[in-house]
């Protein structure tokens, strides 16, 4: 289900307004061609820096650069015209002080256009987020599994198995509200915590690897195409493109090996005979 109201493009407000309401619908997105795909059915466009691994085949995000998220964040907006587009702040970025990350952030708003930024860390980034947000820099939060702190975690666990350890995931989601994020990421959170933050924050939840009961959900583009090798198990393959390009780029080598491609379809003849 399509929910634009009309062909202005939504903007942070916009989907603030969606919480309790019609889940909102969020993919990532790193070429102006897949852009185009999303913008006619999802209500907002993420610019994740999972581009990293998706795009440059790293291992994890921490190499990504301001520069890497504003070229993909300017192709994604010229390929897009109704979604609200997020862009992420990678590693780096934003962490060493509020002026660093508002410095980061509206290189990103200025180069790229788009309509908000999205950065990961609860309690120990609200100054931040709200300084950004005083300053007109709509800020999406992201909690749960941060995936830029990979080496302080040790590995990509699911957060919030053990009851034990709700507490400080809340405070994050509580905090990030609090200091004027217009929503949150939970990402890789136990269900009954997910839905618990969501019955609890004023903000829009979206979900990757959380609950249902959230506001919207998110999912890597690549992933849930199935052209990504290997997927968490909160991705449901929604296709299996792999199999099918792999036939496609089998074929056509063959009819190149065989001179049967280019075809007579496929050349320019001269208008009259020589
Ligand atoms: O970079 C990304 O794709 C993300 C999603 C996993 C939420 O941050």
């Amino acid at each position: 289900m399509s929910v634009h109201r009309d062909d202005r493009r939504l903007t942070a407000p916009d989907i603030l307004a969606r919480k309790g309401g019609v889940p909102i619908a969020m993919l990532t997105s790193y070429h102006a061609h897949t852009a185009r795909l999303a913008d006619q059915h999802c209500d907002s466009i993420l610019v994740g820096d999972s581009l990293g691994m998706v795009m440059h085949g790293l291992e994890t995000t921490v190499p990504v650069t301001l520069d890497m998220m504003i070229l993909q964040g300017l192709a994604v907006m010229r390929g897009s015209k109704r979604a609200l587009v997020v862009v992420d702040m990678p590693f780096g970025s934003y962490e060493a002080s509020k002026e660093q990350a508002f410095h980061a952030a509206a290189r990103i708003l200025k180069e790229t256009g788009c309509g908000a930024i999205k950065l990961e860390g609860g309690v120990r980034m609200a100054e931040t987020i709200r300084f950004l947000v005083e300053r007109g820099i709509p800020v999406m939060g992201h909690v749960g599994l941060t995936p830029q702190s990979i080496n302080t975690l040790g590995s990509f666990r699911a957060q919030g198995r053990d009851p034990a350890d709700w507490a400080p995931i809340e405070a994050d989601a509580r905090a990030v509200a609090e200091a004027g994020a217009f929503s949150v990421v939970l990402e890789a959170i136990a269900e009954p915590l997910a839905a618990k933050i969501t019955k609890d924050v004023p903000i829009p939840t979206i979900g990757i690897g959380a609950s249902a009961t959230c506001d919207g959900q998110v999912l890597v583009l690549e992933d849930m195409l199935g052209l990504s090798p290997r997927v968490p198990k909160f991705v449901k393959r929604y296709a299996d493109l792999g199999p099918s390009i792999e036939r496609a780029v089998a074929a056509y080598a063959e009819e190149v090996r065989s001179r049967t491609f280019p075809g007579p379809e496929n050349v320019y003849p001269v208008k009259k005979a020589p």
